[in-house]
């Protein structure tokens, strides 16, 4: 099986109408545009599915969510794709945006199978922080998804790293919770968030991080730094064995920003 994880597309209708983004992105260069041009050029016949893992859209609305499902299923008319919701990704308008429901405590969570394999999204985002919870909630109903395995394993789609080298970045976990990890039949971990390609460990899985296809991020001790680079990973199960493909849209860097640390709210 082969398939694409894209991450922080950031989308939106209008760059100009968000300060932050307007800052960031011209009228000609946005991430908008950047996504097009990056699905309309894939191979897609190639791949058997799709991940997006959270900031689909940037602090926008209804009609931005509605206008990026309009793009992406134009131009992924018969390949499914599979998402979960970043920090970016406002609750009172994710819903109805993406199309889909949320469970009793306003938070996305999904499980499906594509020929044997398992995908599940969890929901790290919260209103009032930049990184990352897994509620209890979550917890409970993970477990009860991972009870049985999947033919062909399980991949988990959250947006915040579970495992970071800074633990001020980490999501914040409930107790049991890699336990359920580290027993379960899961084969990759992905995630986003960072705008960073990187790859890391937790509960003795693979946590792959894809580059961003809005901006990329570089970590200081002291500001994130901005910069124009973006990118996706292609992947590929084989024989039980996941391979991941870095693939950068934009190899040659220019500052954008920086960010003093530490990050008060959620821009
Ligand atoms: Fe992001």
């Amino acid at each position: 099986m082969r398939f694409l994880h894209l991450s922080d597309s950031h989308f939106r209708e209008n760059y100009q109408t968000n300060d932050f983004t307007a800052t960031m992105f011209s009228k000609t260069q946005n991430p908008r545009l950047a996504l097009e041009q990056l699905l309309q050029n894939l191979p897609l016949m190639d791949y058997d599915f799709v991940l997006l893992t959270g900031d689909l859209v940037h602090e926008g609305q209804v009609s931005d969510y509605q206008a990026l499902r309009k793009m992406l299923d134009h131009y992924l008319p018969t390949t499914p794709y599979f998402f979960c919701r970043g920090n970016h990704d406002r609750r009172a308008v994710f819903f109805e945006g993406m199309g889909v429901e949320a469970n009793d405590s306003q938070e996305y969570l999904n499980c499906t199978e594509i020929r044997g394999l398992r995908i599940i999204s969890l929901d790290s985002a919260q209103d009032d922080h930049h990184e990352g919870k897994i509620s209890d909630g979550q917890l409970a109903q993970l477990e009860k998804w991972l009870a049985k395995p999947a033919e062909k394993g399980t991949i988990l789609l959250v947006h915040h790293p579970l495992a970071w080298e800074d633990p001020a970045i980490a999501t914040k976990l409930p107790a049991g919770f890699e336990e359920v990890i580290a027993k379960s039949d899961i084969i990759g971990i992905f995630v986003g968030h960072i705008h960073q390609a990187s790859s890391g460990e937790f509960a003795g899985k693979k946590q792959i991080m894809a580059e961003a296809l809005s901006f990329g991020v570089d970590e200081f001790p002291d500001y994130s730094l901005f910069t124009d680079r973006t990118g996706y990973t292609s992947c590929s199960l084989t024989e039980g064995k996941l391979y991941t493909y870095q693939h950068l849209l934009s190899p040659q860097q220019t500052e954008l920003g920086r960010m003093d640390k530490p990050i008060i709210g959620n821009h």
